[in-house]
């Protein structure tokens, strides 16, 4: 079920939100803590007032008053705090209320008032620092009541902690019975196994009428309509086939909603979370926990997590670097779709150019509409994004000159590949300054820009403003936010054929997400 978290001033606010995501959330959660002092007399009657959910029946409603220890708002003293709760209580409309750990033992008036309306009592323990010990046997019941739902609110902080939480709750639901049990993963580390929550025998997952930037009731909520639409909430089961996002951070990268579009509209049971890692040896061990079929990797894990996999493939040891992995029978085997991702629509580009002009691009082979061989580049650069164009390039037979404002590191660069690819040694290392400008102008067939000038918030910044295009040049940015960077704008208006970065990421993930799609498909 999803539940969504209310977190309003007014009952009329939440009333709003309510309606807004009426058609993809199971119940509600009053945060009365919240509400203004005004607002607090309307508490016994809210339950009645919420609407109905998609199915035509009112949606059942949490009323919890949360402490400041718990992560909540209420400051006006415990007593006032029981006496809101005993309140809203005497309605007799709330499906459940949330009692914390703390006060089991000397709650009883409120328990007898719930017990008295058939209000389920929801024991909750919170831990905003970490996992704590014993959290397996706290969901399995311990120190919690018959007929008391045990619900824990926990913090991993890190991939290792992730680890820790998986195994908790998978020791709890392995303990046999069916009880039924809240887990939370606080935070952007562990979200992953909010989306995953009913996999692990949670009765519900807690979302917040937010967008993902805005503030919401804990760290780490989603709106409920991407919890529904975008990961598929109520259709994840124990078969369902994980895949994800591995990054540091991650909780902003677009491919989630690139690859769960793809899983929905070609109809397969398959999830793909973000998975904020700060240790790769962790997170392998969560794949093999949950288990993970596949994940794209970005920075900063492309080449550490390398060591990892039992076998990778030519795009990987050339780029140096590693963005896709998938299971298969013996473990893990890696590729690189950047590779890809970037020759494809530079050849597109050629091929284009060469239609255009009615002839080859200067230096190329006549032969092959794709073909790059002979041709002259110059790559803008020498970070990890450069490594995989310039032996990328190489291997298609073209010339590289390399400039970087770290000269030495170029130098390294080319060096370094070298020693996988013989070519690289006649790469041509310049600075990136106005004294390289006609070295470009020699090899300028092709311009690839691969560093982050000109990336948003930088969108005015150029690379290589000193350089006057011809207007034969063929200029690639690897920057996709925006989508025309100030380089490319004044490179189409000079005349060149432009292409955007966004075309390289969206080659890449069809070719990543045409490897999780197998994967998919031969396990069914
Ligand atoms: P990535 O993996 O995305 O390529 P990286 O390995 O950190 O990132 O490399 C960043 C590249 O952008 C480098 O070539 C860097 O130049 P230096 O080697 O001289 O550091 C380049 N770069 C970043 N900011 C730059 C700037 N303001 N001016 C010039 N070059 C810049």
């Amino acid at each position: 079920m999803i539940c969504l978290s209310l977190t309003g001033k007014t009952i009329a606010e939440n009333l709003r939100a309510i309606s807004r995501y009426a058609f993809c959330i199971d119940l509600v959660e009053l945060r009365a803590d919240f509400l203004l002092p005004t607002e607090r007399p309307e508490v016994d009657r809210f339950p009645s007032a919420v609407p109905a959910g998609r199915d035509g029946y009112r949606l059942p409603a949490i009323l919890t008053v949360r402490a400041p220890r718990d992560g909540g708002k209420w400051n006006e003293g415990e007593g006032e705090r029981r006496h809101l709760l005993s309140h809203g209580l005497q309605g007799g409309g709330y499906a459940y209320v949330d009692l914390e750990t703390w006060i089991a033992g000397e709650d009883e008036s409120l328990r007898t008032a719930a017990a008295a309306d058939g209000t389920a009592v929801i024991r909750s323990l919170h831990d905003f620092e970490g996992i704590p010990e014993g959290l397996a046997g706290f969901l399995g019941g311990d120190g919690v009541a018959a007929g008391e739902i045990p619900k824990a609110a926990v913090t991993p902080n890190g991939s290792a902690d992730l680890v820790r939480f998986v195994e908790a709750v998978t020791a709890a639901r392995a303990a046999g019975d069916s009880h039924p049990r809240i887990v939370v993963a606080m935070g952007s580390v562990g979200f992953p196994a909010r989306v995953l929550a009913g996999r692990f025998g949670s009765l519900l997952t807690f979302c917040s009428p937010i967008s993902h930037d805005e503030v919401s009731a804990a760290p780490g909520h989603i709106d409920p309509a991407t919890m529904h639409d975008l990961y598929r909430y109520p259709e994840i089961t124990e078969h369902t086939a994980v895949f994800g996002v591995v990054g540091n951070p991650v909780m902003h990268s677009r491919s989630p909603a690139y690859h769960n579009e793809r899983f929905a509209s070609d109809g397969l049971d398959a999830v793909y979370l973000p998975f904020e890692v700060d240790d790769p040896a962790a997170f392998v061990r969560l794949g093999e926990l949950l288990p993970i079929q596949g994940f794209s990797v970005t920075i900063p894990h492309k080449q550490a997590v390398i060591p990892f996999l039992r076998e990778v493939d030519e795009s990987v040891s050339d780029a140096g670097a590693c963005n896709t992995v998938v299971r298969d029978g013996l473990g893990w085997v890696g590729f690189n779709s950047d590779v890809t991702g970037f020759l494809e629509p530079l050849r597109d580009a050629v091929a284009a150019a060469g239609t255009v002009a009615g002839a080859t691009p200067a230096g190329a082979t006549p032969t092959g509409a794709a073909g790059l061989r002979g041709m002259r580049a110059t790559v803008v650069g020498a970070g990890g994004a450069a490594r995989a164009v310039v032996s990328a390039l190489l291997r298609e037979g073209v010339a590289v000159l390399l400039l970087n404002r770290t000269v030495e590191r170029a130098e390294r660069l080319r060096d370094e590949i070298a020693t996988r690819l013989p070519a690289a040694a006649a790469v041509r290392v310049a600075p990136l300054d106005e004294s390289s400008a006609s070295l470009i102008a020699e090899s300028g067939d092709i311009i690839v820009q691969t560093t982050s000038i000109g990336m948003e918030p930088d969108i005015d910044g150029d690379a290589i403003d000193f350089y006057r295009f011809s207007g034969s040049e063929i200029v690639y940015d690897i920057v996709y936010t925006p989508e025309e960077t100030a380089l490319l704008r004044r490179a189409a208006a000079a005349g060149c054929r432009t292409v955007s970065g966004r075309l390289m990421f969206e080659r890449q993930a069809d070719a990543q997400y045409q490897r999780y799609r197998q994967v998919v498909l031969l396990a069914r």
